[in-house]
């Protein structure tokens, strides 16, 4: 199995376009210690020819300049791109959808919750339903991708996308909103969860083993937005898990055996962003290792 990290941030990205936290402002200085990334999302393969992008990201069209594997190969109308599957409906997720419109033939794949929202949109009909076929994911069924690649979603515990949201938000439940994906080729295992609410058994029994995990490290601290003065929510609020406390991800999962962790979906506010800091040595010394644009993984 192929794997390339095509955006290794969280919604809106390193650094964000109306950022100047500090870990922004290191990257907004071109400083060596943070490395500028795009919003989150993957490209997966079984074989290097056929592949599936794992979510959508606003910044998809430059993720794709930057990645040959998925230039087109032919002349005329060609891509490499499959399909796309989506581990839920925020806007980071989705919004590069809208990229890969001009009458591609696609294969969209999605729980109910994702595929109502982009049903609900009249925008998303620029992807016409003939050629950009919608799938519906459930929980627990294995689907057959093709060219030796299979994937289950499995529950997540999070909430619904930010612009959803209503006054009775309900948190942290394993619901369609978010799913995690579990890839299997050539007999290997790759787990992503790049939103997590918490460390459910499910995550943990699913996390265990695998050949590689790559888990929600949205922020260092659950009150990093509220600490900085940037937002009043913590990670917490907004169904995320933070890395560092009792129980953040780096205890919770402590106990997990898999070939290779890292962390994902990375808020521009995460110091683990910063080469060097203490808390890059605290994840690291734990076994984890921090995601950039453009790392290749091979299964
Ligand atoms: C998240 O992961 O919490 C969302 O991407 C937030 C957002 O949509 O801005
Ligand atoms: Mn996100
Ligand atoms: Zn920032």
């Amino acid at each position: 199995m192929n794997i390339i990290v095509l955006g290794s941030a969280a919604g809106g990205g390193v650094p964000q376009w109306n950022c100047r936290c500090p870990v922004c402002a290191l990257a907004w200085a071109n400083d060596g210690r943070v490395l500028p990334r795009s919003q989150s999302s993957l490209a997966v393969s079984a074989d290097g020819t056929d592949w599936f992008l794992v979510n959508a990201s606003p910044d998809l069209r430059q993720q794709i300049l930057a990645t040959p594997a998925l230039h087109p190969r032919h002349a005329g109308r060609d891509s490499p791109i499959r399909g796309v599957l989506l581990n839920n409906g925020d806007v980071d997720h989705l919004a590069g959808l809208l990229t890969l419109r001009e009458r591609q033939p696609l294969s969209l794949y999605g729980t109910g919750a994702a595929l109502d929202i982009i049903a609900g949109n009249a925008l998303f009909g620029v992807l016409d339903a003939e050629l950009v076929t919608r799938n519906r994911l459930v929980f627990d069924i294995p689907v057959d991708l093709g060219s030796g690649l299979s994937v289950t979603a499995f529950a997540v515990p999070g909430k619904v996308p930010l612009y959803m949201e209503s006054g009775s938000l309900a948190l942290g439940e394993e619901t369609e909103n978010v799913v995690g994906l579990e890839f299997r080729a050539g007999g290997r295992r790759f787990v992503h969860m790049p939103n997590c609410a918490f460390v459910s058994p499910a995550v943990t029994a699913r996390a265990q083993g695998a050949d590689l995990l790559m888990f929600d490290g949205t922020t260092f601290t659950d009150d990093e937005m509220p600490s900085l003065g940037l937002s009043l929510k913590t990670a917490a609020r907004m169904g995320h898990i933070a890395m560092d406390g009792p129980e953040g991800s780096l205890a919770r999962l402590s106990g997990i055996d898999a070939g290779r962790k890292l962390f994902i979906h990375l808020n521009n506010t995460n110091p683990v962003l910063i080469e060097g800091s203490d808390q890059r040595a605290r994840v690291e010394a734990a076994g984890w290792e921090v995601a950039r644009d453009g790392m290749e993984i091979r299964l």
